[in-house]
């Protein structure tokens, strides 16, 4: 793996493993494979909560599949609906408002599945926002963008846009390959107090 260029899911999960302790609520907001939904719960452990949505059926089920294969189903509660509506969902399990250690983003559509179904400018910085209110101090999420295909260009431009008017606390950083087109990019944004 280490002569194969850096991916930007690879760098989200380095960015959050070193925040995030056992015992912690953290965030999926877009569950697709579950591949990061299992990082969250080995992150988390047995003591902590991880909510994954997804809008779509067959994202939910493999995620629910790849928790089962690796034992940590019971730390998960998977949710069938839009993240826009994230903040009341936690609200309703309980979940306030900067109590959450990690979100993560992975915009896009689900890898092998229906291209059309894609995450939408409006309905992400929708998302963004109510998850700004979430985290708590010390806090980060991630945003992997993917400006390779045209819904996906619209959207890392809003929210790239949209993190450029963030204020204290917050501090967003932009990781991305200066030598490839439209290379998919990573952004994290910290709640420093
Ligand atoms: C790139 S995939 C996520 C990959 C995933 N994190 C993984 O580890 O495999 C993007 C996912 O976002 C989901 N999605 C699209 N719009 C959404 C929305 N409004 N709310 C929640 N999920 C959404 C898609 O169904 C798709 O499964």
């Amino acid at each position: 793996m280490k002569n194969k260029p850096l991916r930007v899911t690879d760098l989200a999960r380095e960015f959050l493993r070193p925040i995030i302790n056992r015992g912690d609520r953290v965030v999926d907001a877009t569950a697709g494979t579950g591949q990061d939904t299992l990082f969250l719960c080995q992150c988390v452990g047995e003591t902590g909560r991880v909510f994954a949505f997804d809008i779509q059926m067959a994202a939910l089920q493999q995620t629910r599949d790849i928790l089962k294969k690796n034992g940590c189903d019971d730390q998960v509660t998977l949710i069938h609906q839009s993240h826009e509506l994230m903040v009341t969902t936690l609200k309703a399990a309980a979940v306030g408002e900067q109590t959450v250690k990690a979100i993560m983003f992975n915009l896009g559509y689900l890898p092998n599945g229906d291209q059309t179904i894609t995450t939408q400018v409006e309905s992400t910085l929708a998302a963004l926002q109510g998850a700004l209110s979430l985290l708590t101090s010390g806090g980060r999420m991630t945003l992997c963008l993917y400006p390779g295909h045209p819904e996906g260009m619209l959207e890392s431009q809003a929210v790239i846009r949209w993190c450029e008017t963030l204020e204290a606390p917050f501090a967003a950083h932009h990781f991305h390959t200066l030598n490839r087109e439209s290379p998919p990019t990573l952004i994290i944004i910290q709640r420093t107090r």
